[in-house]
Parts: C-alpha cells; structure tokens; sequence
C-alpha cells in the first residue's frame, strides 16, 4: 500500500499540475532519496584534453546532453568515488551536482561578459562553471554574504585555480548602493531547497507555507537589488534548488511585472524542459527527467 501524502506534498502536486502516475512517481522519488548525481567540472589547473582517470559517459554524441557546459563530465559507474582522486585533491575538478550544471545552461545565450557578478557564490560551483565559459572575462566577482561560506569559496577557487577572480562579500543592498554595474549577474538564491529530499537529505519544512514564503519574500529582495547592477543590455540569471512555483516561477512574474525593461530569454538547448506553469520562457528539471534532483532556472535580459 503507498504512504499518504502530507497536505504540502499535496499542495506541491497540485501546483506543478502532477496528477496520476506522474504525481505518484515525482512523490516516490522525494522518499526515495536516490536522485543525487555527480558531475565533474574542469578547473583551470586541467589542461585542455584532459581526461577523468574513470569512465565517463560520451556525452558529446547525445542530443539528450546538448545543455551539458563545456569542460564537465559525467562519471559512468554509480559506484565511482570521483572525490577519492589524487586529481580531485589537486583541484583539477571540482564536484558538483548535475542539476545545478542543468541550471547554468542558460550561459550558453550569454555572450563572453566583460564584468560578471556570481552574487550567492559559496561553496563555488556556479563560479567554476562561470569561469570555465569566460575565462577572457575581464573581471569575475564571487560574492557571498556568510563569512563560513565565503572562507568555504575561498579554499575552493584558490584549489581550483581560479585567476583573477575576487571574492566578496556584501549584501545584496550594499551591491545595490556600490553604482557597480555587470554585464552578467548570477543569483543562485536561498531557496527552501525541497530539491534537497530527493538526495536523500533532510530538510524539515521545506514544503510548509512558511518556508517558502519566507524564502519568496527573500529572492525577491535579492533580485531587485541585483537589477540595480544590471548594465543595459545585460543578463541576469536566476536559478534555485526547490519545486514550487512561489520561489520560481512567480518570482520571476513579479519581476518582470515591475520592469518592463526586462525580458525572458528563450535558451532553445532547454526547450524540452520549459515550464508550462508560465507565460515567458522559463524551465525546470524534475527528478523524472534522469538528470538529478531538479531545479528551476529563467534567463532575464535588460532592454
Ligand atoms: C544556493 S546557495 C549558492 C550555491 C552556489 N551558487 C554554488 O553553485 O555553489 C545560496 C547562497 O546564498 C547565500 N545567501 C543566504 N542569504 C542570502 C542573502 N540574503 N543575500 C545573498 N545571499 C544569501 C547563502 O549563504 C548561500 O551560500
């Protein structure tokens, strides 16, 4: 017999309009825990045609992958332990999960920035994959705002190799007031990280009504003050770990309700995952598409 739902699993359902099989198997797949996937992504200090000292699945030949950024692989075995490397240790990759390399490929519409700014950057992982497209980016600022997790970021691109990058460490609102402008902004925001469950990570509240407002709330701070740094023309990309359509999609609502300077960016190589929770271009991975626990991501362009 399958275990009742909880009122916000429910709720979740309804929202991403899961019903029958679909619903059923979206919710065995937060139980299960299983849905955590690896991938590697090449630092500066692995020269062009390196190779993993593993098996990694040939990408290159399958449209399924065509979003896969450049320089990442994907180890085959299930059981291959990419962090017990002496290449790891040596910071020739770095490990991160698949679906946050699926929330990047949006860059892949972004010309090469001369100023970008990754504004919740620790431990680093959009950075890296930041940095492997634009290495001729003239500046690259990682800023985070806890100062555990900055000194985490640290260690890491400095291990990875990183030239030229600076890390910081302002609030959103300082960033705001600095007259700084960027041609690309990332903002990987907080979020209620429901995504979390399917790896098999507790997270408890991450469906109540308060955790994901909060969060709503949150973003949207974040966001408004990142537009303030926002040079015409420029890109800013969001992205989160969680499902529901409060911290995504009507995040982004708002924002493009309140400036309608901004545009959402069409990134084609996603199609096969835009939302249809929404009117403008936007996507989000489920644990049922097989690349991880899931995300959401949305492209904004400044007109
Ligand atoms: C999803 S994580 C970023 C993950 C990172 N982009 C990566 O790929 O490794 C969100 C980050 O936002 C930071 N954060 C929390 N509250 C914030 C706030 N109010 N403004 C800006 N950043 C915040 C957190 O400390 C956390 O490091």
């Amino acid at each position: 017999m399958s275990e009742p739902c909880s009122k916000g699993e429910l709720r979740l359902c309804r929202q991403l309009a899961l019903e029958g099989d679909s619903a059923a198997s979206f919710l065995a797949a937060l139980k299960s825990g299983k849905h955590s996937r690896s991938a590697l992504v090449l630092s500066p200090r692995a020269a062009a045609d390196y190779q993993p000292p593993f098996p990694c699945i040939n990408t290159e030949a399958d449209p399924n992958w065509a979003w896969l950024p450049p320089r990442v692989f994907i180890p085959e075995i299930a059981g291959c332990k990419p962090a017990s490397y002496d290449d790891y240790r040596e910071g020739k990759y770095y490990l991160l999960d698949l679906s946050s390399c699926w929330e990047s490929a949006p860059l892949s519409c972004v010309p090469t920035p001369s100023r970008s700014l990754d504004l919740c950057a620790a431990p680093g992982g959009k950075t890296m994959l930041m940095h492997g497209r634009y290495a001729a980016s003239e500046k690259h600022v990682a800023n985070e705002v806890h100062a555990a997790r900055r000194g985490i970021l640290r260690q890491n691109v400095e291990l990875c190799g990183l030239p030229r990058l600076e890390v910081t460490g302002l609030r959103p609102d300082q960033w705001a007031s600095s007259g700084e402008l960027f041609d690309l902004i990332l903002a990987d925001a907080p979020c209620s990280g429901q995504s979390l469950l399917a790896k098999g990570i507790k997270n408890t509240g991450c469906l109540g009504a308060s955790m994901v407002n909060g969060n709503a709330k949150r973003q949207k701070g974040i966001l408004l003050a990142a537009l303030s740094c926002l040079a015409p023309g420029g890109h800013l990309l969001y992205s989160t770990c969680t499902y529901t359509t409060e911290e995504n999609e009507k995040v982004m609502a708002y924002l493009l309700k309140r400036h309608p300077h901004l545009q959402a960016v069409e990134i084609e190589l996603l199609e096969p995952f835009r939302s249809t929770l929404c009117s403008f271009p936007a996507y989000r991975l489920l644990p049922a598409h097989g690349f991880g626990a899931g995300g959401f991501c949305c492209l904004l362009q400044r007109n």
